[in-house]
């Protein structure tokens, strides 16, 4: 796992279950606040990937792909926390993220990952967790974190520490 510099951090996943665990580490880091951004073509893992965060965020309701809806609200038993999975994919422009209320999700407390981020740049806090996930074949996907600022580093850095023990 080479360490390109200190706010980036690269991993090859060998498979969905493994990208799906990482998500789940990255899960149960979360305490309110995050911008989890995935990045990544089709099929690149991202659904994957917010899945276990979900599940180690300890969301009662199964994180899906949605169809329809852009913006979609978790949440869990053990608090009134929430987790928002936004996705996109479909949207036309970035005027529209702004009316489905895209950045008062970003103003609050809840943690935020966000699928296709790069559909909408200019509505992106600054602060965030970037995560590229790139095909490298059927079963491998190459995965980038980027952190930008100190919150989202010290995230990045206990991810370290709980996923690959360094
Ligand atoms: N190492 C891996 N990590 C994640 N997914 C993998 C991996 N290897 C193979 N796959 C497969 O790739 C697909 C990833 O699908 P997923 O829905 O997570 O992609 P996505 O990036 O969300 O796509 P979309 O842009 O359509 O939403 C699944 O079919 C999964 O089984
Ligand atoms: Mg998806």
């Amino acid at each position: 796992m080479p360490i390109l510099d200190l706010n980036v951090v690269e991993f090859v996943s060998g498979s969905p279950i493994q990208t799906a665990r990482i998500g789940e580490r990255l899960g149960k880091l979360l305490r309110g606040g995050e911008i989890i951004c995935l990045e990544g073509s089709l099929g690149a893992g991202k659904t994957c990937f917010a899945q276990g965060l979900g599940r180690g965020w300890g969301a009662t309701d199964d994180l899906t792909s949605p169809t329809f809806t852009l913006i979609h609200e978790l949440r869990r038993a053990s608090d009134k926390a929430r987790l928002y999975h936004v996705d996109l994919y479909r949207i036309e422009k970035e005027a529209e993220a702004w009316m489905l209320g895209l950045t008062d999700l970003m103003d609050a407390t809840a943690s935020v990952v966000i699928e296709w981020p790069e559909r909408a740049p200019a509505l992106l806090p600054p602060e965030r967790l970037w995560i590229k996930l790139e095909t490298l074949d059927d079963t491998r996907r190459r995965l980038t974190f980027k952190a930008t600022e100190q919150a989202h580093l010290n995230l990045l850095n206990a991810l370290k520490k709980s996923a690959f023990g360094i």
